[in-house]
């Protein structure tokens, strides 16, 4: 199903056109489709109960970081989903959204002592640990709260998952995890900790995986670090398997399919006695959003043909941060046979990098045309800001043909606010 798609030649948002979101909304805009989010969910949901049967113990734990807006977090809370969160702050986003805590995992390698304090409180169904001191303290905290934190180590299995260096977490050279050699000693020295009860595993071995492969090995490390563990006596009854799924930005990207992943999960875990976990963040969102950006103008520089939007990298970070590929289209559909023209779509901040498409094949474009920067549903919002003093962009839910504002433009007069010059 295309939720994203031309009726009589316009960009619709399920059946709204983006002329009327425009009209309505003005540019930039980042519009989902409420319809589309809620499928993505079901498909994977689908899949793996399709291999694993209904009744296998699951929880997919939306990876709240790749959009964490409380409207989208709650269509995902509404068929089920729990949440993996990585702050305090993307915490009260998924209770805002009514998710609780046993269907709350926590991630993230920097934890603070205020936020263990907080998640003990909402009482999250795993913490997923990173390192022996960040497990020390929670056992502090979580002693002196009359409690035992439920944990999971979080295993760096050093693999490389493939695709670009910044989302590939689970080599040896990064900051995640624990090391695979010390897991079974970390086991055995948290069994000792008066604040912690050992649940289970975690790993995550990085973002937008296209090849089955590096998840085939991971897996299998956390399989025979599992037949150990049970061998010694731990009641491991979590099994974290990550997110990572790729998703296809370009027609070359061709990741694997959703059963197939399904089906390497059913191989590897399908047998035992553990709840399976999940932490799908781009699948569930990146085809589900897009960016409505306006034409301020065009420029001839040199060879180059610029078309200058009034979208820009304080608004959609990934291009400029992993030089990732958003395709660029007109939100008017282009007529067959039409000439095309290769243009550089770039934002108005003054950064060399502040390039969001560097090959958009657009025709006949002009001044106030509007553009659609699409699969920008995942680390598209969550990652903007106000640079350069631009307001921060506002973001629209399509649900049942209606289009919900679901956050608002904040301008720059808000965060000017918030300054003070000295007396
Ligand atoms: C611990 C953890 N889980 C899940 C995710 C979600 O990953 P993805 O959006 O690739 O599914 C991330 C993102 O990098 C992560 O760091």
């Amino acid at each position: 199903m295309n939720y994203f798609s031309f009726k009589d030649g316009v960009l619709h948002v399920d059946n709204i056109s983006v002329l009327e979101i425009e009209k309505k909304c003005a540019t930039p805009v980042y519009i989902y489709s409420e319809l589309c989010l809620s499928n993505n969910y079901k498909a994977l949901e689908e899949a793996l109960e399709n291999k694993l049967g209904k009744s296998h113990p699951k929880l997919i734990a939306y990876s709240v970081k790749a959009n964490s807006n409380v409207a989208v977090i709650n269509v995902l809370k509404k068929i089920n989903s729990g949440a993996d969160v990585v702050s305090s702050g993307e915490l009260k986003r998924v209770i805002k959204a009514g998710i609780t805590g046993e269907n709350i995992v926590f991630s993230g390698v920097g934890k603070t002592k205020d936020e263990l304090f907080f998640a003990l409180d909402a009482d999250v169904m795993q913490f997923n640990i990173e390192s022996i001191s960040e497990l020390e303290m929670l056992s502090e905290i979580a002693s002196f709260k009359n409690k035992k934190a439920p944990i999971a180590f979080r295993i760096n299995p050093d693999i490389d998952a493939g695709g670009h260096e910044k989302i590939s977490t689970g080599g040896s050279s990064t900051k995640f995890g624990i090391p695979y050699k010390q897991a079974i000693n970390a086991y055995e020295y948290a069994k000792t900790l008066p604040g912690i009860k050992v649940v289970g595993i975690d790993i995550h071995i990085g973002s937008q995986i296209t090849d089955l492969e590096p998840f085939k090995l991971a897996f299998n490390k956390v399989l025979l670090l599992y037949k150990e563990l049970i061998k010694n006596g731990h009641n491991i009854i979590n099994l974290d398997l990550g997110g990572g799924i790729g998703v296809s930005y370009d027609e070359n990207t061709k990741p694997f399919l959703i059963s197939e992943y399904a089906d390497l999960i059913k191989e590897k875990f399908g047998s035992l006695d553990c709840k399976l976990i999940f932490e799908p963040g781009r699948y569930i969102t990146a085809n589900a959003g897009i960016l409505l950006t306006k034409v301020i103008r065009k420029k001839e520089s040199y060879n180059n043909s610029f078309v200058i939007v009034d979208a820009a990298m304080n608004d959609i970070l990934r291009p400029a941060l992993y030089d990732a590929h958003h395709e660029v289209i007109s939100v008017l559909e282009m007529k067959k046979g039409k000439e095309v023209t290769d243009y550089q779509v770039v934002g108005p901040i003054c950064e060399t990098g502040d390039i969001i498409n560097r090959k958009a094949r657009l025709s006949n474009i002009k001044d106030g045309d509007l553009l659609a920067i699409k699969f920008a549903g995942a680390y598209g919002a969550v990652m903007s800001s106000y640079y350069n003093s631009r307001d921060l962009v506002p973001e629209i839910m399509i649900s049942n043909n209606k289009i919900n504002v679901i956050r608002k433009r904040i301008l720059i007069e808000d965060f000017i606010s918030y300054e003070n010059i000295p007396e």
